[in-house]
């Protein structure tokens, strides 16, 4: 199972998998068929048994899929089922709001440090860790098992604050910064644009215009 490539089609897919069985996990609810999944999700129930088919199909016939074994064997696919630290660089509007968001926590992903240039926020405490000059980076993420930087910087900057976290050996950017990065095939990039989401909701409204 190890070996086989995973569309990321199907990887994308599996994080509202995951929600939709931890909400039925916290509702208790123990099995819910390939049917009831997909009325409950909107999606087909062909499309479901596909997906899950990747990973050796979870379910069984006249059963059903056991929500818990189901919501577990993702997190595991997922890697849920580490915890992740991270720090976030920038600690302005988007990194404060990322910092105080209190559900990253719940899957495992904690916030360790907050740096930023600024030296007026320096000592400010988001959700109980002081932001922190941004000279104090490379000794912070090799003294604490950082995985994964958030940055929340202008694309200026972006570039140069990747090449120091190359240098600690980081293992994954989340990079909200307008830019892209340049480092080794062996560090994770996940892009996020929120703009681009806006985007595709204005072609939705504009395409519901242009068919009136
Ligand atoms: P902001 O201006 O409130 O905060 C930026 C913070 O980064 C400031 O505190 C600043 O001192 C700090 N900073 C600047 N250069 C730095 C560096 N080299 N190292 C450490 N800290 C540094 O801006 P906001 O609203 O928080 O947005 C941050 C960035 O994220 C902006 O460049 C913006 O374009 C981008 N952004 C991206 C979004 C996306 O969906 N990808 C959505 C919103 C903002």
């Amino acid at each position: 199972m190890e070996d086989k490539i995973i569309s990321q089609a199907v990887i994308g897919r599996l994080p509202r998998y995951y929600r939709y069985l931890g909400d039925l996990k916290d509702s208790g609810i123990e099995r819910i068929s390939s049917q009831d999944l997909s009325k409950l999700m909107k999606v087909t129930a062909s499309q479901i048994r596909q997906d899950f088919n990747n990973f050796g199909g979870f379910g069984q016939q006249g059963y059903g899929y056991n929500v818990e074994y189901l919501y577990n064997e993702i997190a595991k696919i997922l890697g849920l089922h580490y915890k992740h630290n991270l720090i976030i660089v920038g600690a302005g509007n988007l990194g404060q709001a990322l910092a105080n968001y209190v559900n990253f926590e719940r899957r495992g992903f904690i916030v360790k440090g907050v740096f930023d240039i600024n030296p007026e926020l320096h000592g400010k405490e988001l959700r109980g860790v002081p932001v922190q000059p941004i000279e104090n980076i490379e000794e912070f993420v090799k003294a604490n098992d950082i995985d994964i930087a958030v940055l929340t910087i202008p694309k200026d900057g972006a570039v140069k604050t990747a090449e120091v976290l190359v240098r600690c050996n980081i293992r994954a950017i989340w990079n909200f910064a307008h830019v892209d990065l340049n480092v080794p095939d062996s560090i994770v990039v996940e892009n996020v644009h929120l703009s681009d989401s806006l985007m595709k909701l204005s072609y939705g409204i504009s395409k519901f215009d242009n068919s009136n």
